[in-house]
């Protein structure tokens, strides 16, 4: 899957459509599908597209998925009963409420489908149009805090089962939203796991040579990182070539966009950069994403998988571990870790990753952590060596 993010505006949809026209037309069984609610890959294809896959060109096929409104009434039901079963089990009613109240249900229901897509042979690539930055971020966070809630959901069951025993069956008629509830973990738990295997998924960050992009794309890099899905390159859109014509307006728009792409570069020193030239007229229909693409990607294939960087890993360092991040864009003051237990949560900006600790780290506390070289470091020292703590601990890394 090649899922292209990007600030809203600066070309996601057409990228992802471009470099599934290219796809096609290189002999790969092509698949492009939004993910968007706004739905404007079938605009840029010039295609009315539906929720079934639709061939437009030999090996071509778009797709807008529509499970949206599905999701969202089948979702509502469950979320009702879930809310009702727990608090008839006595848990306080604001937090029964708080605790069935999923946000982004309907986009991992499509993420859901989509890898489905991918993982059925049909295809030999899915090329995924994806939501803005934000959007896709909180979505591409949502397994895990999804796994945290279905064990949370699970361990009240066992709980019930215990006090309620036979009586169980008449005090609650219904216990499918449990058999729902697993269903779905265990779905999620593989989507994730094929969204943060670069040898399955790569991430494209999409901007447009504009500080204020560049510095969303930068946050959108981090963020990646943050929860390990693999970046494979930057696609600098909207590029304005070299005029011959003398025209000094012309020729300060130039000059800025020059000076934005050598930050991009100093931005993302180990990524490849594609640009993606400004088009006279708006690259629309099959015959321009061609052009653009062939533009683009030159010579290149654009179903490569064009970098792989060092991912999230822990070593053993002395008497303790060292837990590594890869995060070269961070602001080291936004960063906070805090340890419950065999939980590390790592927080930058409003995002929140919960990493699970290898057991035998459990009983080790984090010392100062460190930004090095672009990577995150957390030491991890024997409890023992420490002066006897409560067992939670709170930092903020060093430089
Ligand atoms: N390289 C380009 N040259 C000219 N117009 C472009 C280019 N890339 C995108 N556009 C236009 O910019 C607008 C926004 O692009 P779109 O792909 O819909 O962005 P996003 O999906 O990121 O919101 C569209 O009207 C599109 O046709
Ligand atoms: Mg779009």
């Amino acid at each position: 899957m090649i899922l292209y993010v990007g600030k809203g505006g600066v070309g996601k949809t057409t990228l992802a459509a471009a470099t599934s026209v290219r796809a096609a037309e290189l002999g790969y069984r092509t698949l492009v599908v939004s993910t968007d609610l706004a739905h404007s890959l079938g605009d840029v294809l010039a295609a009315d597209l539906g929720a079934e896959p639709q061939e437009l060109a030999p090996n071509l096929r778009a797709q807008e998925v529509n499970v949206l409104e599905e999701v969202r009434r089948s979702w509502g039901k469950v979320q009702d009963r879930l809310s009702e079963f727990l608090r008839q089990e006595g848990m306080p009613e604001i937090q029964a409420d708080e605790l069935a109240i999923l946000p982004g249900m309907e986009e991992v229901a499509a993420l859901i489908q989509i890898e489905r897509q991918a993982r059925t042979g049909e295809y030999d690539c899915v090329i995924v149009d994806a939501a803005p930055t934000g959007e896709t971020i909180r979505l591409l966070s949502l397994p895990e805090s999804f796994q945290w809630y279905a064990a949370r959901v699970v361990e009240w069951r066992g709980r019930l089962r215990r006090i309620a025993g036979p009586l169980l069956s008449q005090v609650l008629p219904d216990l499918s939203v449990v058999d729902v509830m697993t269903q779905l973990a265990a779905r999620v738990k593989r989507l994730r796991a094929a969204l943060v295997d670069p040898d399955r998924s790569s991430y494209r960050i999409v901007l447009t040579p504009d500080r204020t992009v560049l510095r969303e794309a930068q946050r959108a890099e981090t963020y990646l990182n943050l929860f390990d899905y693999p970046v494979d390159a930057v696609f600098a859109n909207r590029i304005l070539p070299e005029s011959e014509r003398h025209d000094p307006y012309l020729e300060a728009l130039v000059t800025r966009q020059k000076l934005v792409q050598q930050e991009i570069c100093r931005a993302f020193p180990n990524l490849p950069r594609f640009e993606v030239p400004l088009t006279a007229d708006e690259p629309v229909g099959l015959h321009a994403l061609s052009a653009l693409a062939r533009h683009m990607f030159a010579e290149r294939d654009p179903v490569e998988v064009f970098h792989v960087g060092p991912s999230q890993k822990i070593d053993r360092f002395g008497d303790g571990y060292l837990l590594r991040i890869p995060m070269p864009n961070v602001e080291v003051d936004k960063l906070e870790l805090t340890k419950h237990g065999d939980e590390l949560y790592v927080d930058v900006g409003n995002f929140r990753r919960e990493l699970m600790l290898p057991l035998a780290l459990s009983t080790f506390q984090p010392g100062v952590a460190r930004i090095r070289e672009g990577v995150l470091e957390v030491p991890f020292v024997s409890a023992d060596a420490q002066r006897p703590a409560n067992g939670d601990a709170t930092n903020r890394p060093g430089r």
